[in-house]
């Protein structure tokens, strides 16, 4: 096992120099000072959350998004085709208007990224100079004491590293989501390293082959988590080599396979791009594969009838049973997410085409299924609950055949007259009314909900605080499932017991994504009330993994403490509060674009009519 590690690691130092020397190429070629950049400066300038104001403020998109995968040089170098749909017939080149129009279009969206990124500096400057809390400076040095290293970089941090128990389990080990909010605090102080030294080492283990009873997950697949081994050195008990051992999933509880992984890692990239303007290393021949690879696994074709991805129970942050197989609005939110910033980082050629258009078409399907299926408020739960069922035809009102008798007896109280939320999962005849935070949040900030829905969504957390914030913000889903539900749907678990970790516990760190939320949505005033419940208790309580009880009043019955995610989303959400434009390296805005372009086509065939229309009301209601 150790030999085939070497040699792996040594197969990937080679092909990561040689593609090294043939990629390396800088993409500003703009100056700030040239009219289209002042232009650009211009139009920027209404984008920024200056900070100054606390309630009510919103987070302005730019007017046109300027780092769409369009614009990218077309001289990156061709990449194999993915298997996504067939080559269209060879057109004619292009007249000379529209290359010179695509040359300009080109240079201003050059100029504005440099714009930029020269705000987003200033940003990490005024972050760094700013004054920190004891808690944050506590907060400093337990993440650094989290860094792992290796070969004498620093690579990522443990997911915990509590003193006080000596069952580690997995916990010793770097995990890709877990890493996400370390490496965010990291980026917005300037350290940058780790997260490019995380990236490329994340993307090399990518394509390591691994089995779980003699059958190998998808390629492309990334890990749930890693860790650092020492070897010994061909056969030599004396000295010894590190290396990198992944877990797909193989020795996880439960053996899941970590869906969201690949995803975070596409969300990491575009956020490490934007912030350090590094965007020779997104450009990369390995990068770009490393993305095509984790795009090709979730666009592949299967048996499906919906744009969502189906996926296993247990495949994201709820990595064990919970009865969120099927098709979780965590991993909808996240899978959009990534489409949106791989779009505007894969090289635009011959050899991408086709998946450029893959992803463009299950972006706009997908948003116009989770926009209008996933969506409840108070007249949505309404309309169900005098559904008629059994109707086959194309023109189905109740489309999935959901039995209105499945609307909980606790939705009916709860569900505010103001504001709603995208439910946890939809199949056929079953909805999941569960509130989950992190994709209604993560929807929010992907611009996968609508502003409205958005909006609403950010209403409810406000009118339910005490079932969602409490004594800690936030759980990670409402409401817990108790006795049978409890005993069928998790297989009587012990650790998922009701209101008790992923059962209904509180994450503290969902706060970074609940700031990031109320920053795009202008309502800083409630990240600054939750961040504020968060600071009264992380410190002195040891930053625990999580909080148990229906108001989140002990700490986890089975929490480690000194969590890391913990610590790091909290300074995030601090840094975040004092720099809100610095939300914009994670945010996607609304693009319209997409709305105009119908997926499905379905506009042309009689039978149905086309989603184009009701996505564009979405937005407008
Ligand atoms: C638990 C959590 C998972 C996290 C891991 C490491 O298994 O459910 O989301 O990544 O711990 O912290």
């Amino acid at each position: 096992m150790a030999a085939t590690a070497i040699s792996h690691l040594r197969r990937g130092a080679q092909r990561h120099a040689l593609l090294c020397l043939s990629l390396s190429r800088r993409r500003f070629s703009a100056t700030a000072a040239s009219p289209i950049a002042a232009a650009a400066r211009r139009l920027l300038s209404t984008t920024a959350d200056t900070g100054t104001s606390s309630s009510g403020e919103q987070y302005k998109p730019p007017p046109f998004d300027p780092f769409r995968a369009a614009t990218l040089s077309p001289s990156a170098p061709p990449l194999e085709s993915p298997p996504i749909g067939d080559e269209p017939p060879s057109s004619p080149p292009p007249p000379e208007e529209a290359v010179a129009s695509e040359a300009a279009h080109e240079q201003a969206t050059l100029a504005c990224q440099e714009v930029e990124l020269e705000g987003l500096k200033a940003g990490v400057e005024a972050v760094k100079s700013r004054e920190e809390s004891p808690e944050e400076k506590e907060a400093w040095w337990l993440l650094g004491r989290a860094v792992v290293n290796y070969c004498g970089s620093a690579v990522g941090t443990v997911a915990a590293n509590d003193p006080s128990t000596s069952q580690m389990l997995n916990y010793d080990q770097v995990f890709i989501r877990d890493f996400v909010p370390s490496a965010i605090a990291f980026l917005l102080k300037g350290e940058s390293d780790i997260v490019k030294n995380f990236l490329l080492h994340t993307l090399q283990l990518q394509s390591w082959e691994k089995t779980v009873d003699c059958y190998s997950p998808g390629q492309g697949l990334m890990p749930a988590s890693f860790k650092v081994r020492s070897v010994p050195l061909d056969g030599n008990s004396e000295a010894f080599e590190e290396v990198l051992d992944p877990d797909f999933g193989e020795s996880a509880i439960g053996r899941v396979a970590p869906v969201d992984s690949g995803l975070w890692w596409i969300i990491l990239l575009r956020a490490y791009g934007k912030i350090t303007g590094d965007y020779a290393l997104q450009e990369r021949v390995d990068v770009q594969t490393g993305i095509r690879l984790i795009l090709n696994l979730c666009l592949s074709d299967g048996f499906d009838m919906f744009p969502t991805l189906l996926v296993t129970d247990g495949s994201c942050m709820i990595d064990r049973r919970m009865g969120i197989h099927g098709h979780p609005l965590e991993i909808q939110a996240l899978f959009y997410s990534a489409l949106r910033c791989a779009r505007e980082m894969i090289g635009v050629n011959d050899g991408s085409k086709n998946l450029i258009r893959a992803i463009n078409n299950r972006l706009s399907a997908l948003s116009f299924h989770i926009r209008e299926y996933y969506w409840v408020d108070m007249k949505k739960i309404n309309e169900i609950y005098r559904y008629k069922t059994e109707e086959y035809s194309h023109d189905a009102i109740n489309k999935f055949n959901i039995y209105p008798e499945q609307i909980p007896s606790w939705l009916a109280d709860w569900i505010p007259v103001k504001g709603g939320y995208l439910i946890g999962n939809l199949q056929p005849a079953h909805m999941d009314f569960r509130f989950f935070s992190l994709g209604n949040l993560w929807a929010i900030v992907s611009s996968l909900a609508t502003q409205r829905q958005a909006e609403g969504i950010l209403n409810l957390i406000e009118a339910k605080w005490d079932d969602i914030v409490a004594n800690m913000p936030l759980k990670i889903c409402y409401p817990a499932l108790e006795y049978e539900e409890w005993r069928i749907i998790t297989g009587s678990d012990p650790k998922n017991t009701p209101w008790s970790y992923h059962n209904g516990g509180s994450w503290p760190t969902l706060l970074w994504q609940f700031t990031l939320a109320c920053i795009k949505m202008g309502r800083r005033d409630l990240a600054r009330r939750a961040v504020e419940v968060a600071e009264k208790r992380l410190s002195d309580d040891k930053w625990p993994e999580y909080y148990d009880t229906r108001t989140g009043r002990f700490i986890g019955k089975q929490s480690r403490l000194y969590q890391t995610w913990t610590i790091a989303g909290y300074l995030s959400s601090k840094m975040l509060l004092d720099c809100p434009e610095m939300a914009s390296i994670l945010i996607c805005d609304e693009d319209f674009e997409l709305l105009e372009g119908c997926a499905c086509s379905l506009n042309k065939s009689a039978r149905t009519k086309c989603s184009r229309r009701a996505a564009k009301s979405q937005v407008l209601v």
